[in-house]
């Protein structure tokens, strides 16, 4: 596998037919040997069949059974915290550096695993093929790329200003302690890997907990930490949905979390945490509402190749996801035209298909999400594609929906101001640049935002006035989407993020650490 050549979003649509071949091989090894088992939690080094038990089904095809997984009660979290709290002392004592060889050896495991990582990924959250490649690649690279950043950073380690000749001072980050790690299904394995990874540089030992929609990439990840060597207790992962999540919020044995999913979960562990015995840091990413802007000096198949995959790559469901895009009057009815063509010829179905851009959506919830949202869409505007669910064949056993577009909406309508994650993409027009910067603007949320202009003035606009953490200008490849580790960085502004320090930047992994100043006299 490791002579296979890397893929990467430059190369990944140029000649991918040696990786296809291997991903079926490997899509058929996960459905034999990973599939339907039953899955305990993980627990210092052992198998925790503890808690009681759910099922998991495909979404591509609710007939296959992921697998049995065991649900984490408090009882289970508090063991878990035990474990992490036991292993804590020697991990952080270790020198940074012997931490970073455990770290990369990690990586190096995810890298050999890593088209049992993408199959597992495709099957268990319905993701295209080079949707789940790219988000393998993209978990090893953010390892790596965390792991230098402390290298760089000589462990976080330097000298101070002395006051008087005979004194030594210094300063120093040092590890929290126990992180809990809480990771969201639509990036199981970049999510889950760059969070606890960077809390496990910094010298902190984890809980992680996979989404209950992702266990079998988690226990492919965990699988990847044993293998490494990890010290057992140093990465422990607990199962379960929403109530194993809110089992660890509620223990007061964590010094910190790290959370990625809705921002009313997220806020709500603020809250939470907040009102514990002292403030612990939560590290947190929650999701967008992100405007793309068309100005009239954009090249419009540009913009609606990149907005198609924006709007439309993972069914919708990534927080960078462009949901929403203002167009210039002059130009609006041949980006329309142009982004309804390109739309409709999406390949929609089972993503084990070598030619499928979209798969299903997660589950039923999703579902009812994008029937409302298109009911609503159809009384208060206008449907210009898709707008309803896939039937028959496949679709029939799973949630499979036509990648929609709307306009006619008001400005302040629900549907152009809330969280969706689904395909689901808004239209406005406008005439003056500013005004639709200001409305893109006027949303709870500033995660990613893009521009399509040539006009040098316009997208000077654009740079000073969006209100984000990650703007894109004239990007093909998707118009919001696709930031990599240490080529983009990730920072949720206002409601998308807590700290103003963002995923795949140079000013992440100093969060899961703490300020020590040390005066020797
Ligand atoms: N790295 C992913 C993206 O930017 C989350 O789409």
């Amino acid at each position: 596998q490791n002579a296979l050549p890397r893929v990467t979003y430059s190369n990944i649509q140029a000649d991918f037919s040696g990786v296809h071949d291997l991903l079926d091989t490997v899509i058929a090894k996960v459905r034999a040997e990973v599939l339907g088992k039953a899955w305990p939690h993980r627990i210092g080094g052992e198998d925790v069949a503890a808690g009681d038990i759910y099922d998991a089904v495909s979404p591509i095809d609710n007939r296959i059974l992921l697998g049995r997984f065991h649900r984490a009660d408090a009882a289970v979290v508090d063991r878990a915290v035990a474990a992490a709290r036991a292993a804590q002392k020697s991990w952080s004592a270790m020198p940074w550096q012997d931490r970073l060889v455990a770290i990369r050896h990690f990586a190096d495991q995810l890298e050999n695993e890593k088209f049992q990582l993408a199959a597992a990924c495709l099957i268990e959250v319905g993701k295209s093929r080079l949707e789940a490649m790219g988000e393998a690649e993209e978990a090893i690279d953010l390892v790596r790329y965390y792991a230098s950043q402390m290298e760089e950073n000589n462990g976080f380690v330097r000298p101070l200003q002395r006051a008087f000749d005979n004194e030594e001072t210094s300063d120093r980050l040092r590890p929290y302690g126990v992180f809990g790690v809480i990771a969201p299904f639509n990036f199981p394995l970049a999510l889950s890997v760059g969070m606890l990874s960077s809390a496990l540089i910094a010298g902190n030992t984890v809980v992680y907990k996979p989404s209950e929609f992702a266990g079998l990439t988690g226990a492919l990840i965990m699988r990847a930490a044993d293998a490494a060597g990890l010290p057992a207790g140093v990465l422990n992962m607990i199962r379960g949905d929403g109530s194993a999540g809110q089992a660890m919020i509620d223990h007061q044995g964590f010094d910190g979390f790290a959370f990625t999913g809705s921002h009313k979960v997220g806020s709500d562990m603020l809250r939470k945490v907040a009102s514990g015995v002292f403030n612990r840091p939560v590290i947190a990413e929650m999701g967008g509402k992100n405007p793309t802007y068309v100005a009239a000096s954009a090249d419009v198949e540009r913009a609606a190749q990149g907005m198609m995959r924006s709007a439309f790559g993972l069914q919708g469901q990534k927080c960078s996801a462009g949901s929403k895009v203002y167009v210039h009057t002059s130009i609006r009815d041949a980006f329309v035209e142009r982004l309804v063509a390109l739309t409709k010829s999406i390949r929609i179905g089972d993503p084990r298909g070598r030619d499928i851009f979209m798969g299903p959506v997660i589950n039923e919830a999703a579902f009812r999400r994008f029937e409302q949202a298109c009911s609503n869409a159809e009384r208060d505007g206008h449907i210009l594609a898709g707008g309803n669910r896939l039937t028959g064949g496949i679709y029939d056993h799973g949630f499979y929906v036509e990648p929609t577009i709307v306009d006619s909406l008001p400005a302040d309508h629900p549907l152009n101001r809330d969280e969706l994650f689904l395909p689901f993409l808004t239209v406005q027009v406008f005439d003056d640049l500013q005004a639709a910067i200001a409305d893109g603007n006027a949303v709870a949320y500033g995660l990613t935002a893009g521009c399509y202009a040539s006009d040098q003035a316009e997208i000077d606009l654009f740079l000073d006035r969006a209100q984000a953490g990650a703007l894109y200008v004239n990007r093909v490849s998707g118009a919001t989407t696709g930031a990599w580790p240490g080529i983009q960085t990730f920072c949720g502004w206002k409601g998308s993020g807590l700290s103003g320090k963002g995923g795949l930047g140079p000013f992440y992994l100093p969060q899961f650490m703490r300020e020590q100043s040390h005066t020797i006299w």
